[in-house]
């Protein structure tokens, strides 16, 4: 294992922000882990793990060691007549692995196609696209508990997902190095096409015959129609969570702003933030390098050189805006270093 140092994470992040690593590794097994777990250099050393950087915002260098986790495999561990499990390493990519499923048939992630990253940063928010979240066809996790080195398993139940949270984004915060993901994915497709413009992309696509290949194809399309895609201008996806308000504050705003878009929420209203951010008057905002995406209110963008702290500011100022009018804070959703 190669520990470089004073290393640019600058192509490590979709921002594209430059932040120096004192320290950086790529780990490819759990004895890799355990060796800068140990190392004297290290030890106390404050570590990040990272995954493709899809969903983090460097707001100053980074005075610890990074910890890249390229583990691979995508291998069946079990099946039954009705799933087959199978666990992947934590530095697979995420949409290749769901280009696998496609092509193996196997059912539960088709919906979730084209989210950037790696599956090992996939339970860290409980990813979730078009009307699916991984909780819905995870199974369990290993995990390297840095101070101990000894690996982990993590059911569901342990993982206490929520919308874009889980006990990795909370209480075990930077404490696990997730290794691999083990999903139950099905045999026979439960189609889920309710959401948003699926149905429509697969009439205009002329599909006669729901597929997973067909649905996946409907969503890379919705998606690249709308995201920007990274490789063009950086940004980390949505930058804040759609917030989820009780009834009374919905019903104060919807008297004043009849069409706010929101959705019920387990007894809640959960509001379009990119809806909140428009009104604000962010959407196609830019200064210098940084600015709110043309096509999508809710994404942050770096059009070049923008630093993190812009970005941040930014978001400090959307987040007040959206404040003052409408009385709802926002959550980021980006993992701020
Ligand atoms: P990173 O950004 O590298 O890391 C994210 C966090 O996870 C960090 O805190 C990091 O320390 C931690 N982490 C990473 N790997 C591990 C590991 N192995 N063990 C422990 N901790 C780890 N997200 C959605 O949910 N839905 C979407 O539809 C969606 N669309 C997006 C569209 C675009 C264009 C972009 C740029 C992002 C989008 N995202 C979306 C956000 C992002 O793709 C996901 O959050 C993704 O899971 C991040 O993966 P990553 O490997 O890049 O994680
Ligand atoms: N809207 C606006 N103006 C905007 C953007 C959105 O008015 O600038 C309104 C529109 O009415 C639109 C609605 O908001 O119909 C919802 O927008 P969209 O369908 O684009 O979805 P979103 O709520 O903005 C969420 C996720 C995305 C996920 C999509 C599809 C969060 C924080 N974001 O976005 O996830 O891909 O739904 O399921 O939940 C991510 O987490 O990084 C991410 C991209």
């Amino acid at each position: 294992m190669i520990v470089r140092e004073e290393f640019s994470l600058k192509k490590y992040n979709t921002f594209g922000i430059e932040a120096i690593a004192r320290f950086f590794a790529e780990i490819n097994s759990a004895e890799d882990v355990r060796e800068i777990c140990t190392d004297k250099q290290f030890v106390k050393a404050d570590k990040l793990i990272l995954g493709g950087g899809s969903n983090i915002l460097f707001t100053k260098d980074f005075d610890g060691i990074v910890i890249k986790n390229n583990f691979r495999g995508i291998d069946i561990s079990s099946e039954n007549a009705e799933h087959v499990f199978v666990k992947v390493g934590a530095g697979e990519n995420w949409h290749s692995f769901v280009l696998h499923c496609i092509e193996n048939n196997y059912a539960g992630v088709e919906n979730l196609s084209l989210i950037p990253g790696n599956v090992g940063a996939s339970p860290m928010q409980n990813i979730g696209a078009y009307g699916v979240e991984i909780k819905d066809v995870f199974h369990e996790l290993e995990a390297l508990e840095i101070a101990t080195g000894e690996m982990m398993k993590f059911s569901a139940a342990d993982c206490n997902f929520g919308y874009r949270e889980s006990v990795f984004k909370n209480k075990c915060r930077n404490q696990f190095i997730i290794t691999s993901v083990t999903f139950r994915l099905n045999k026979t497709p439960k189609y889920n096409v309710s959401y948003g413009a699926i149905e429509q992309e697969l009439e205009k696509m002329g599909v006669k015959e729901l597929s997973i290949a067909a649905i996946s194809k409907a969503v890379c399309n919705i998606r690249s129609s709308k995201l920007p895609d990274p490789k063009q201008i950086g940004n980390a996806g949505s930058f804040f969570k759609n917030p989820v308000v009780p009834q009374e504050l919905y019903e104060k705003i919807i008297k004043e702003f009849p069409n706010v878009v929101a959705y019920p929420s387990a007894g809640e209203v959960k509001l379009a933030a990119g809806w909140l951010i428009e009104q604000c008057g962010w959407k196609g905002y830019r200064k210098n390098d940084f600015g709110v995406h043309i096509n999508q209110a809710l994404v942050l963008v770096n059009y070049g050189e923008a630093s993190g702290d812009e970005l941040y500011n930014l978001s400090q100022e959307v987040m007040d805006s959206v404040q003052k009018k409408f009385g709802v804070s926002l959550e980021r959703e980006v993992n701020i270093v």
